[in-house]
């Protein structure tokens, strides 16, 4: 699972994206605060406690760098950016039910436009597990010799994972 590098000057458009989602009756926007902890929650039942982690730094940030999917009241999914590290993309997650109907998209695009919007020409993938979906949908390059730890050098808990591949059960495992 390595570090993938994305052209933010050569994205897909984001609003017809947006309106594919919209027209599903999906939102798709910028978390704000206030429901942190509502969104928390739910990446915790459905993901892992890293990535609550990150999404927590995504709401601290001004503006939030975590998208949400969310159909009325029902949340679908999730994305950041600059959370682990700086200009980065990720986590990102779709409820797995919901999958392969553009929501993964359309949180992806919105994340990268916004990195587009702070000035980066580049943007990084952090630990792609869905190397091809990112291939697919935005031309993102594989970082050679970026495979874990690479930019996650050291972080605590991994240490097995890094040294002996994640479990086949594991969210972490090569999809
Ligand atoms: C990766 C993920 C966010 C994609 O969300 P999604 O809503 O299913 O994605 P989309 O519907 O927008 O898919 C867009 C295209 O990519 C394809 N695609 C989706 N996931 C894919 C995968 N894992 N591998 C290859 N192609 C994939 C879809 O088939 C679709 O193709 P199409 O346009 O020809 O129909 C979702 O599968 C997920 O939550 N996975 C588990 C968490 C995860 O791995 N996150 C990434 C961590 S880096």
């Amino acid at each position: 699972m390595p570090d993938m590098l994305v052209k933010l000057y050569d994205l897909p458009e984001l609003e017809p994206a947006l309106a594919k989602q919209r027209d599903m009756g999906i939102t798709i926007r910028r978390g704000m605060a206030p429901e942190k902890f509502l969104v928390l929650d739910w990446i915790g039942q459905h993901f892992s406690e890293y990535w609550v982690s990150e999404a927590d730094v995504g709401f601290a940030a001004r503006p939030p760098t975590i998208f949400l999917a969310h159909r009325g009241e029902q949340i679908l999914g999730f994305a950041c950016y600059d959370t682990a590290h700086m200009n980065f993309f990720g986590p990102t997650g779709v409820d797995e039910a919901e999958r392969g109907r553009g929501i993964g998209t359309a949180l992806l695009l919105a994340a990268l436009h916004a990195m587009r919007e702070t000035g980066h020409m580049y943007g990084i993938i952090g630990w792609a597990g869905p190397v091809k979906y990112y291939e697919k949908v935005v031309g993102a390059e594989v970082i050679s010799g970026s495979e874990p730890p690479g930019s996650y050098r050291g972080m605590l808990g991994t240490h097995a994972i890094f040294t002996e591949g994640a479990p086949g059960d594991s969210f972490l495992h090569e999809r």
